[in-house]
């Protein structure tokens, strides 16, 4: 009997120690799934910090190109503005200069020292072009800016670099559908368009391939950017033009620099590290963005984005530059600068005008008050203290809104210039003017009739 019962309680106790057993295997289980789970879903968690991690770092290097563009823009503008201010009283000095040189070139008696003025000339234009580059560079170049087919123009260059390179060069065009129209001054967009062809062609002195390609583009406003766009490029029409050559390519290095002025890896003599620096002014001018792409070893594109424009060109009638005026006219001269105001008289009395001057603009006006019936043509200044050019033009207009300004500028700013232009001035002139382009000017504008006087009641 006790053996039954020490069976059954053996049985018992068996049987209570294989539940408890049982039921801590399930919890065991139990606690294995819920680790599991856990697991799966730290490791879902950690798969999402990654991403996350990779987006922020991606976000960062985003960021940091971004700050570094911000830098080099905010270098490159005070450089400029630095440019600009030289370049100011460098383009009075030269007027002078040239301006003296082409006098004395023009008398016959002084035909025995023609080369050694010839030498002056040349020097002095060379001059006169670097602080062309200079001011385009600071974006103080005012130009003409009137809308102009992109494609015509690369075709003009390409002309003119072909003549310039060798014949191992070899120069491709590839142009994308019907004109682009944009708006730019056509001097200084095919003098950007040429630096860069020159450019390339000095990076092949063993011949190679340089490609001009355009590509148009509508960038919407919920459009992504197109592809290889700057991720700042605001929403709008834009022409894509790549500058491509297979010559040396840059070294990081070189390529931090290629756009500041007077960088240059060129031999003394060869460069002045002004060519990308215009270019570069030139470009953000017409509202656009410059960048390079380029491997050491294997050759180097330059893109351009510019936006286009819904305007049309216009065609225009350029005067015969032969057509050296001689027909007289009174002028009235505006400028504070004493020796530009000097030549200035003695090139406009050589064009057989009559020339009065003023040094301001409230000088300009006194005068223009007394003697507008006689005046047939005012040249005037953008520069000047007191009154400035604007200032002045506004109110020579408020006298007779007929008068007949020619703006002169070395530097002022484009908006400037071309509010007088929109408002009724006749042309902008660039300084250091020579004879010919005063020539032209006033063969242009000034078939000198009288302006009709104002009648105020
Ligand atoms: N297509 C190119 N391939 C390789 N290097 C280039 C290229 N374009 C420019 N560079 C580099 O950038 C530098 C600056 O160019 P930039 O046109 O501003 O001046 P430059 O050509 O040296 O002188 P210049 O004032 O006569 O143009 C060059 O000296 C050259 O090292
Ligand atoms: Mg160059």
């Amino acid at each position: 009997m006790l053996g039954w019962l020490g069976l059954i309680l053996g049985a018992l106790v068996v049987i209570g120690a294989l539940t408890s057993l049982w039921s801590r295997l399930g919890a065991t289980r139990r606690a294995h799934a819920e680790l599991r789970a856990e697991r799966d879903g730290l490791a879902e968690r950690a798969a999402a910090l990654q991403a996350q991690v990779a987006t922020l770092s991606q976000e960062q290097a985003r960021r940091q190109a971004l700050e570094r563009q911000l830098d080099e823009a905010q270098k490159l503008e005070a450089v400029g503005q630095l440019a600009g201010g030289i370049a100011h009283d460098f383009n009075n000095l030269l007027t002078a200069i040239l301006g003296n040189a082409e006098l004395l070139r023009m008398r016959p008696d002084l035909e025995a020292i023609r080369e050694e003025l010839d030498e002056i000339l040349r020097a002095g234009r060379r001059g006169a072009e670097l602080v062309r580059q200079l001011l385009s560079f600071a974006r103080r170049n005012p130009g003409q800016v009137v809308p102009i087919d992109l494609h015509q123009t690369i075709e003009d260059s390409v002309s003119l670099l072909r003549r310039a390179t060798s014949q191992r060069i070899f120069v491709h065009v590839a142009l994308d559908g019907e004109s682009p129209i944009i708006e730019a001054d056509p001097a200084t967009l095919e003098n950007a368009l040429l630096n860069l062809g020159l450019n390339a062609r000095d990076a092949m002195p063993d011949g190679g391939h340089l490609t001009f390609r355009t590509r148009q583009l509508d960038h919407l406003l919920d459009g992504a950017t197109p592809a290889g766009a700057p991720a700042d490029l605001p929403p709008g029409r834009w022409v894509h033009l790549s500058v491509e050559d297979t010559g040396t390519g840059m070294s990081d290095e070189v390529k931090a620099h290629v756009f500041e002025p007077f960088f240059t890896t060129k031999p003394l003599g060869k460069g002045t590290g002004l060519g990308l620096a215009s270019v570069y002014g030139t470009v953000k001018t017409l509202g656009g963005r410059i960048h390079v792409d380029s491997t050491l070893g294997q050759g180097s594109t330059f893109h351009l984005w510019i936006p286009l424009t819904d305007k049309t060109p216009e065609i225009v009638d350029e005067p015969d530059p032969n057509d050296v005026v001689r027909r007289g006219g009174h002028i009235l001269l505006v400028d504070d600068d004493d020796a530009v105001r000097q030549v200035g008289r003695k090139l406009l009395t050589e064009l057989g005008c009559t020339v009065s001057t003023a040094v301001d603009g409230l000088e300009a006006l006194d005068f223009y008050q007394e003697h507008r019936r006689e005046i047939d043509l005012v040249v005037l200044d953008m520069q000047m203290p007191n009154l400035d050019g604007q200032g002045t033009f506004r109110e020579l207009r408020r006298m007779n809104p007929a008068v007949r300004v020619l703006l002169v500028s070395g530097m002022a700013g484009r908006e400037e210039a071309e509010r007088c232009l929109s408002d009724g001035a006749l042309d902008v002139l660039s300084k250091p003017f020579r004879i010919e382009d005063l020539s032209r000017a006033i063969a242009r504008y000034g078939r000198l009739q009288r302006s009709p006087p104002h009648i105020t009641t």
